[in-house]
C-alpha cells in the first residue's frame, strides 16, 4: 500500500508516518526541511520510507509529485499540513500576508494538491485532509480562534465543492484529529498523538471502497459541516 503524508515533520503528520510504516505500508513523507525524526525512522524502515522536500503552498508541488507514481497507484493521500495562523486571532489586526498564508495553507493548497493528484489515486483509495471541528459552521466552536476556524471551514467548503464537481471514485475525508498535544494543539491538549493517529488511521481505513465526502472525527464519528 502506498501512503503519502503531506506535512510530516512532527506532531500528527509524523505520527501518521510511523503508524502506516508499522502497518507495512510504503510511505512518502513530504517535509519543508530535512528532519532528524524521519532520518531515524528511515534507518529502520527497510526502504519503505521516502522523504521528499517541498512546501504545500508551492503551486508546482502537485506537478512535481505526479512524477513519483504511475496512475492509479496511490492508496492514501493525507494532507496533514496546517498552521494556526496569526497570534492575534482578531482579523482586524492580522496583516494581509498572515491572512493569505493562513487561508492558502489550510484551505486552498490542500484542495489544489488533491485536484492534481486525483488521477494517481487507486480505485479503492482514500484522500483525506486534516480539518478541525472548529471548521464546523453549525457547531460554531471557534469563538476563541475565529480565523483558524474560518480557514478550516473554508477547507471543508472547498472539499465539498471539489467532490461535487469532480466526483472522484474514492472517498474524500475532512478529519478532526481531536485536541491533540502537539506544537499546534499545545501542552494542555488531552489527546496523545499516538491515540489520535490510531483513531485517524482506523477512520481512514474504514472508508476504503466508498466514495463521496465525509467530515469525521478521529473516533469515526460524523461531524456536522
Ligand atoms: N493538534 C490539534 O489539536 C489539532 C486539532 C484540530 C486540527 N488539527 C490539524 O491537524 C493537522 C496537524 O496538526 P499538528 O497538531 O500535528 O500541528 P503541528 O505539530 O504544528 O505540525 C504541523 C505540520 O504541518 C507542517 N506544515 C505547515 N505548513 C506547511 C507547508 N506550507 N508545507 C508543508 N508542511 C507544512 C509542519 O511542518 P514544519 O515543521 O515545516 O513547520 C508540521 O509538520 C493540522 O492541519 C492542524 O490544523 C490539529
Amino acid at each position: 500500500m502506498n501512503v503519502w503524508v503531506i506535512g510530516a515533520s512532527r506532531g500528527i503528520g509524523l505520527g501518521l508516518v510511523e503508524r502506516y510504516l508499522a502497518q507495512g505500508a510504503q510511505v512518502l513523507a513530504l517535509v519543508r526541511a530535512p528532519n532528524a525524526a524521519l532520518d531515524a525512522l528511515m534507518a529502520t524502515a527497510k526502504g519503505r520510507l521516502r522523504v521528499v522536500t517541498g512546501d504545500l503552498c508551492d503551486p508546482d508541488l502537485g506537478t512535481r509529485l505526479l512524477e513519483e507514481l504511475r496512475p492509479g497507484s496511490l492508496d492514501r493521500l493525507i494532507v496533514n499540513a496546517g498552521i494556526m495562523g496569526p497570534a492575534e486571532e482578531d482579523g482586524q489586526w492580522a496583516t494581509a500576508a498572515e491572512l493569505g498564508e493562513l487561508f492558502l495553507t489550510n484551505a486552498v493548497a490542500p484542495l489544489r494538491l488533491l485536484d492534481v493528484l486525483a488521477p494517481r489515486m487507486a480505485a479503492e483509495g482514500v484522500m483525506a485532509c486534516l480539518s478541525s471541528q472548529m471548521g464546523s459552521v453549525s457547531l460554531a466552536r471557534s469563538a476563541e480562534m475565529p480565523l483558524y476556524g474560518a480557514s478550516k471551514a473554508a477547507l471543508n467548503s472547498l472539499l465539498q465543492s471539489w467532490v461535487a464537481g469532480r466526483q472522484p471514485p474514492c472517498a474524500v475525508l475532512a478529519l478532526h484529529p481531536g485536541w491533540v498535544r502537539t506544537e499546534l494543539g499545545g501542552a494542555s491538549a488531552p489527546v496523545e498523538v499516538a491515540d489520535s493517529v490510531a483513531g485517524l488511521v482506523a477512520t481512514i481505513e474504514a472508508r476504503v471502497g466508498q466514495s463521496g465526502s465525509a467530515f469525521l472525527d478521529y473516533q469515526g464519528q460524523a461531524l456536522p459541516w
